[in-house]
């Protein structure tokens, strides 16, 4: 079967079965600053799971664009990836464990004809005052499992969620495929990490809400948030024995070995699937929706790192060409006629990634001659410290195994703990800035913050009222001193304009205009002329917030209740940010 045919399957089955399907969202999530990426199908579906009303109902189907990069230094086994399609469906307040079970052992066994005997489930075996699923047991026992199949795990195995800091959480059962390999010991079961068991679907019942101080409340609504890895259960219906011997994969293999010369085997089989596990994610993350640049910040450095990763392990089986116009070309066949998305911004993945190659080609030749110049200063059997190797790292992209190769041909060792710890260090870092700097481009919440984001809806509003409708905002970054807003226009703006754009600000400020806000669908905000950043997510509420006379633009807040609350608004500078994009500072002064 291949990738379509089991997505198609999937979705008829619970179509049938009362769910609606929805379109995949973005991979980069709105609602949520905790995190890079939708790492789940019911990252986009929170505000439902969380009592909201869907307007398509109660029961819902699809399959979502997901990222993890927790599993990267796992890609290269048989069944790990970072982008994967998650096949799942939901129940909002409506069914719960029973039908959930009985509709993925159904499925499973039915649909796609899995033998009984090949698959094994886990289920929360309790934790502190939250109880033992029993319940979950006897639908497993009741569908026809043996209770040697069914294993009570912990928190860890079986507690899913919140996928973010916050949110909806629950108790899961996992179900698992018994690939048939050796058991590694009497105690083999689907809670050992050796191999022989697959995680091909987890059913998660999100009874609970996580808090900001981390209490599990109970909540009203008990939902089912189910998902199932496309490319796995695309696997074991297949009987391949990795993800990589799918349609998702091996005309991707097969193009890199044609455009080289260069065939899988035992010993770099993982670098293949390294290269093509990568290569496809960033091909999805650069021609998302939302489009992102390869950078040394959030998503930006993910997707930079994915692409010297590969490029570093196409260099490792020997590729000495750029052959990755041709293999991105593949990946975009291949998906685009379910994701479109990568057809209309072909032209822009190409270019990223060709950039991307060309400045890491270049920075790889450095780094290999800055790399010899430290390995001349050390004598046969020495050490290169921690902190030379991670400035390889830093410097010039070069990952650790990369490091430790070149050592190797030396005759030198490599200090990998002090690597570590480094490294360690750095991460800390860049989380904490990733972290903070996701709350829709404000630095805080803080007082200063929260009206200077106000004046900038006005700003915005201002600015195509003086230039035009062609405005657009392309940037936003505010701290409690001061706002920073990018926007496309491609010349600089006379003083009359600047002049012109602070007046309307200011008069809209001593207006006293309150400042409104109202939930509505994406359609509604459409039709009422609100401005940002519409996806294409059908019926998902947003939030409008309106000045009257002057703004109305969709944002996930905060602001103040009165532009009179504002203060006098003045535009320190007005710059260049890059090529069709023009950055203005502003200040308020009280
Ligand atoms: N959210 C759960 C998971 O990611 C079920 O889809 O495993």
């Amino acid at each position: 079967m291949k990738a379509q045919e089991m997505r198609e399957t999937f979705i008829k089955y619970l179509i049938e079965r009362g769910h609606k399907e929805f379109p995949s969202a973005s991979l980069l999530p709105d609602n949520d600053p905790s995190v890079l990426f939708t790492t789940a199908g019911m990252h986009p579906l929170v505000p439902y799971l969380l009592g909201e009303r869907h307007p398509q109902g109660k029961r819902l189907v699809n399959a979502q664009k997901c990222l993890r990069t927790d599993d990267i230094d796992e890609v290269g086994d048989e069944f790990h990836h970072t982008y994967f399609e998650m096949l799942g469906n939901w129940s909002l307040g409506d069914y719960f464990k029973n039908e959930s079970i009985t509709m993925s052992f159904e499925f499973l066994t039915s649909v796609l004809s899995i033998p009984i005997c090949k698959l094994a489930v886990t289920v929360f075996g309790g934790y502190e005052e939250i109880p033992k699923d029993t319940e979950v047991y006897e639908c497993w026992k009741n569908v026809g499992l043996n209770e040697s199949q069914i294993f009570y795990g912990g928190m860890k195995e079986n507690w899913w969620g919140p996928a973010g800091k916050t949110g909806p959480c629950g108790p899961d059962t996992e179900i698992f495929y018994d690939t048939g390999k050796e058991p590694c010991g009497d105690d083999c079961s689907p809670l050992c990490d050796c191999g022989r068991f697959v995680e091909i679907w987890n059913n998660v019942f999100m009874q609970y809400n996580k808090d900001d101080e981390g209490h599990f409340i109970v909540l009203s609504q008990k939902n089912v948030d189910t998902g199932m890895s496309l490319e796995r259960i695309l696997a074991v219906y297949n009987h391949v024995s990795s993800n990589y011997g799918t349609d998702l994969f091996e005309p991707i293999i097969i193009r890199i070995e044609e455009l080289t010369n260069i065939f899988r085997s035992k010993e770099n089989i993982k670098s293949f699937r390294i290269i093509v596990d990568h290569l496809r994610a960033a091909t999805f993350i650069i021609g998302d929706p939302k489009k992102v640049v390869p950078s040394n910040t959030e998503q930006g450095y993910i997707v930079r790192r994915l692409i010297r990763r590969s490029i570093r392990h196409l260099r490792k089986i020997g590729v000495i060409n750029n052959i990755l116009h041709d293999v991105i070309n593949t990946i975009i066949e291949i998906n685009s006629p379910v994701y479109p998305e990568l057809k209309t911004n072909k032209e822009f993945i190409l270019e990223q990634i060709e950039k991307e190659y060309t400045s890491f080609i270049s920075t790889l030749d450095r780094g290999i001659k800055k790399a010899e110049h430290f390995f001349n200063n050390i004598s046969d059997g020495g050490t290169l410290t921690g902190e030379l190797a991670f400035r390889l790292f830093d410097t010039f992209g070069f990952p650790i195994e990369f490091t430790v190769e070149l050592a190797t041909e030396k005759g030198i060792l490599v200090d990998i703990d002090g690597f570590n710890s480094k490294f360690l260090e750095h991460q800390e870092k860049s989380r904490s800035s990733a972290e903070g700097k996701f709350k829709g481009g404000l630095a805080d919440n803080s007082v200063q913050t929260t009206k200077l984001h106000t004046a900038t809806h006005l700003l915005n509003s201002a600015l195509r009222q003086v230039l035009g409708d062609d405005v657009y905002q392309r940037g936003s970054n505010i701290t409690p001193e001061r706002l920073r807003f990018d926007f496309s226009f491609d010349r600089k703006l006379t003083n009359e304009e600047l002049i012109k754009v602070s007046q309307i600000v200011n008069e809209a400020i001593s207006k006293n205009i309150p400042v409104e806000c109202n939930e509505m669908t994406v359609d509604e905000a459409k039709s009422l002329g609100a401005i940002g950043v519409f996806d294409q997510k059908y019926g998902e509420t947003v939030k409008v917030y309106s000045i009257d006379g002057y703004s109305k633009e969709i944002c996930g807040g905060p602001h103040t209740l009165n532009t009179g609350e504002l203060g006098s608004f003045n535009i320190l500078k007005e710059e260049s940010s890059s090529s069709g994009v023009r950055r203005i500072k502003a200040i308020i002064n009280y």
